[in-house]
């Protein structure tokens, strides 16, 4: 049983004591105790070691005191499932040696059994479960096949992703092949993730937004789609496909009881968009928890009047910046936990 099921009953649409809050990238580098981890580990071994996992997914339930907890992995754990290789590079983030650039490249992926190659995620989560004990809940989640095929194929961040996009202007027909393998091994990954103990599921199409809303609906939402029709008879999932608000309706119409939003839209007009059936959660924007504290404050009083009571959880627009110090992120929560609606 959960001591704490605040986010829960909010996905539900059912009216709470106050507005529940997290963060994405709330098990990050602004943690000194998470310093500690990365000066001794690999970033993959932390991912892949349970225990490690475990510990890393827990700091800032204990440090911050948000609402729910959020595996510690990272989204790019299903291309390597899937036969790509993948690396961290310091100060640069992730590298893809060997791309997706052609229907040869293609030999290389496959849909994996995820027991046999995600099997470490599946242990990280029952453990994470008996030591969280019913405290708060457990946030799966996955990269949104897009966002997945932008790494896939562009090997590396980008700011624009003009690779990934002319892989799939230019080879649809490979394009859509890839998408709907990443999709099937998702799905797979997502069932496994519950079945180990996630009460809540989130899909994060951190490039979402790159695409018009014709080619969002082409190479993304209709993988989402599917991903979530698998899921939403088992748990609550969440979507934030970062700056793709012009598709809220579209979003809400999957059945998901979530949808993220960042911090270039209204949340009177977000809400207006997705209609009032689902959960709005965001829109803080990270770079403020750089302001001083009385100005977070203000900033996040000012954020919770327009979401309103009920169906809104609190959260940045995006993930936590590394600079950002303990007191501020505590600040953020904090402020959300005291306010009541008028
Ligand atoms: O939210 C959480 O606290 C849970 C853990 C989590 C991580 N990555 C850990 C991580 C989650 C949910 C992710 C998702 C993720 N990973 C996304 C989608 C969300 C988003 O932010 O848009 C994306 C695009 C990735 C890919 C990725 N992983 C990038 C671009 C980077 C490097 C940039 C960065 O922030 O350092 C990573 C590495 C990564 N994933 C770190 C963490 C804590 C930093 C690793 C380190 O240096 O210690």
């Amino acid at each position: 049983m959960l001591q704490n099921d605040l986010i829960l009953r909010t996905l539900r649409g059912e009216q709470t004591e106050r507005t529940p809050v997290w963060m994405m990238r709330q098990a990050g580098r602004y943690l000194p105790q998470y310093m500690v981890l990365r000066e001794k580990y690999g970033f993959f071994e932390r991912c892949q070691t349970p225990e490690l996992a475990c510990e890393i997914t827990i700091q800032p339930v204990d440090i911050v005191g948000v609402d729910a907890a959020i595996l510690f992995s990272d989204i790019l754990v299903v291309p390597q499932a899937m036969g790509l290789e993948v690396q961290l590079v310091e100060s640069q983030g992730p590298y893809l040696p060997d791309p997706v650039k052609n229907f040869k490249d293609l030999v290389r992926v496959r849909v994996p059994d995820v027991q046999e190659t995600l099997g470490y995620v599946f242990e990280a989560i029952k453990l994470i479960k008996k030591e969280l004990n019913g405290r708060v809940p457990l946030i799966g989640f996955a990269g949104a096949p897009w966002t997945l095929l932008c790494y896939m194929v562009q090997g590396k961040g980008s700011k624009t992703f003009d690779q990934a996009k002319v892989f799939c202007y230019t080879q649809p027909e490979l394009a859509h092949q890839l998408l709907q393998m990443i999709t099937d091994t998702t799905i797979a990954y997502l069932k496994a993730q519950v079945k180990a103990g996630a009460d809540i599921v989130q899909i994060f199409d951190s490039w979402g937004g790159l695409l018009s809303p014709d080619d969002f609906e082409t190479y993304s939402l209709q993988y989402i789609r599917q991903i979530v029709a698998a899921l939403k008879e088992e748990v609550p999932t969440i979507i934030f496909a970062k700056g793709a608000w012009h598709s809220l309706e579209e979003m809400a119409a999957t059945g998901a009881q979530g949808l993220g939003i960042d911090w270039c839209i209204k949340p009177q007009l977000a809400r207006q968009i997705a209609g009032n059936n689902v959960t709005l959660q965001g829109n803080f924007d990270p770079a403020k928890l750089l302001s001083p504290i009385p100005v977070i404050k203000k900033e996040v009083e000012t954020m919770l009047a327009a979401f309103g009571p009920g169906r809104h959880i609190a959260n940045l627009g995006h993930g936590i910046i590394p600079n950002v110090p303990v007191d501020h992120a505590r600040a953020f929560v904090d402020t959300v936990k005291e306010y009541r609606h008028k």
